[in-house]
């Protein structure tokens, strides 16, 4: 048998599937023509084996704790690359010349406003509405403002889309946020770049002007880079699948952020903080708290711990942990939730429970504390992941509907109901 083959030996007969190798070397079995070669399907639930596409977006090797955006290592753009040039990069698959910077730069700014009659939904939002909720609301809502993206003329309205996406999606975090603390909407700017035109939506009031802090910019364009993109993660393969219908981007976004609002995916940098909150004021401890997680009768995880891919130090995690104290610092900020985050870390760590189960720190786990830092509210903290993930979940659409052999997605099942039987006269 070749090293290009996988033989299956069933019901007495042998078949033969081809392996399909990636570019980092990593190798599938091609089971395209199982069913009908065989009849049989596989089964593998929550997808934990299953390559769902061919992507040459992101690699992840979870072993190695590796992460790369088109072959560039994240630890060469994180704190070197801004957002923009990183969001760029995702959806074109190089960093922006100078020019390309400059072009994509004054879209964003001119793609920045929300339709004024957009601005009234958030009247009809009741007072403490997460703001996640909102958000997924008003994305879909674009499509009845704003052509749908036409499948048929990808090119100039994925751009356009795309582009309004990243853009008004600050807008309307921003908009949730004052609608929620009863102050003023603040509009965008067109002097201010990507983050600093969000913190000002975000912070600016008639009252109280906001300043600028070039280092508090720098910390949300860090962020934000290293959320990304992420593969075949739970929130991408909902836009990818949704997508395969030919929804439009915009109803397909909308499902991405109702995934990403999950306690056991986006949703857990806010569980993180409420975590370490209940040990700050001591209703919970370190060790009780490592005890509830380790405790099968306890639903309790450990929030910011584990990951289905990484079974090492998730790598945006460790550049979290390190420029935390450092951005800290520079904001003159003294949280002692950092404290208890790296006191936690330090005994699960040593935990024969986490070890057995390679369980490490992963990109939810100190990503609250900058957030907090930088006066971004914790109901806020997914969205921020929000704003971080519509690249690469628009990235990772197009790359699926630019596919030519694209079909819409629709995985099989094994039935474990009742058997054929007929139905009673209906009780009268
Ligand atoms: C994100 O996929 C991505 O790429 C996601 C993401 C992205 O960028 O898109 O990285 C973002 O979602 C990060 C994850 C954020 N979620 C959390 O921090 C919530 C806490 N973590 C767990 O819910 C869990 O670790 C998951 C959901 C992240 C992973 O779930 P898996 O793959 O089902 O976990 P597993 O199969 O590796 O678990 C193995 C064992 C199990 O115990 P046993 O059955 O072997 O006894 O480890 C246990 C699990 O119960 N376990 C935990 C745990 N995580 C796994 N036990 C306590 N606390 C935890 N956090």
């Amino acid at each position: 048998m070749s090293a290009n083959t996988a033989e299956l030996n069933y019901a007495g007969k042998t078949y033969r599937f081809p392996i399909v190798t990636g570019s980092e070397g990593e190798k599938g079995i091609d089971i395209s023509t199982l069913r009908r070669d065989t009849g049989l399907v596989t089964y593998d639930s929550s997808f934990q084996n299953t390559a769902s596409c061919r992507s040459s977006i992101t690699y992840i090797d979870g072993e190695q704790g590796i992460l790369r955006y088109y072959g560039y290592p994240i630890e060469e753009i994180a704190g070197r690359y801004t957002f923009v040039e990183t969001a760029y990069l995702l959806l074109h698959g190089e960093f922006p010349t100078k020019e390309q910077r400059a072009q994509f730069s004054r879209k964003l700014n001119e793609y920045s406003l929300l339709h004024e009659d957009m601005v009234h939904f958030f009247d009809g939002f009741p007072r403490g509405a997460h703001p996640m909720h909102i958000l997924s609301t008003m994305i879909n809502a674009l499509a009845t403002f704003y052509p749908n993206v036409d499948l048929l003329s990808l090119k100039e309205d994925i751009d356009t889309s795309a582009t309004r996406l990243i853009s008004i999606v600050r807008t309307l975090a921003a908009f949730a946020y004052k609608k929620s603390i009863g102050e003023p909407m603040v509009y965008p700017r067109h002097d201010l770049s990507y983050c600093a035109n969000f913190l000002n939506m975000m912070f600016n009031s008639p009252v109280k002007p906001y300043k600028i802090d070039a280092d508090i910019v720098d910390a949300l364009n860090l962020l934000l880079v290293l959320h990304a993109d992420h593969e075949q993660n739970c929130s991408t393969t909902a836009v990818r699948v949704i997508g395969s219908a030919q929804v439009n981007l915009y109803a397909t976004i909308s499902a991405g952020i109702s995934a990403l609002s999950g306690p056991l995916h986006g949703g857990a940098n806010q569980e993180v903080m409420n975590m370490l909150r209940q040990i700050q004021s001591r209703s919970e401890t370190v060790d009780s708290v490592l005890a509830r997680a380790k405790d099968k009768k306890d639903p309790f995880l450990l929030m910011g711990f584990g990951h289905r891919i990484y079974k090492s130090y998730d790598p945006r995690a460790r550049i979290i942990r390190e420029m935390c104290a450092k951005i800290l610092d520079k904001l003159h900020v003294r949280d002692p939730l950092l404290d208890i985050a790296r006191e936690l870390e330090e005994k699960a760590l040593k935990d024969e429970y986490f070890v057995d189960r390679n369980l490490y720190p992963n990109v939810d786990f100190y990503s609250g504390i900058i957030y907090h830092a930088i006066g971004i509210p914790e109901d806020m903290f997914t969205v921020m992941f929000t704003l971080g993930r519509l690249p690469g979940w628009i990235a990772q659409w197009r790359e699926m509907v630019q596919d030519k052999n694209r079909k819409i997605a629709r995985p099989r099942q094994i039935y474990t109901g009742p058997a054929l039987r007929h139905c009673p006269e209906p009780h009268r």
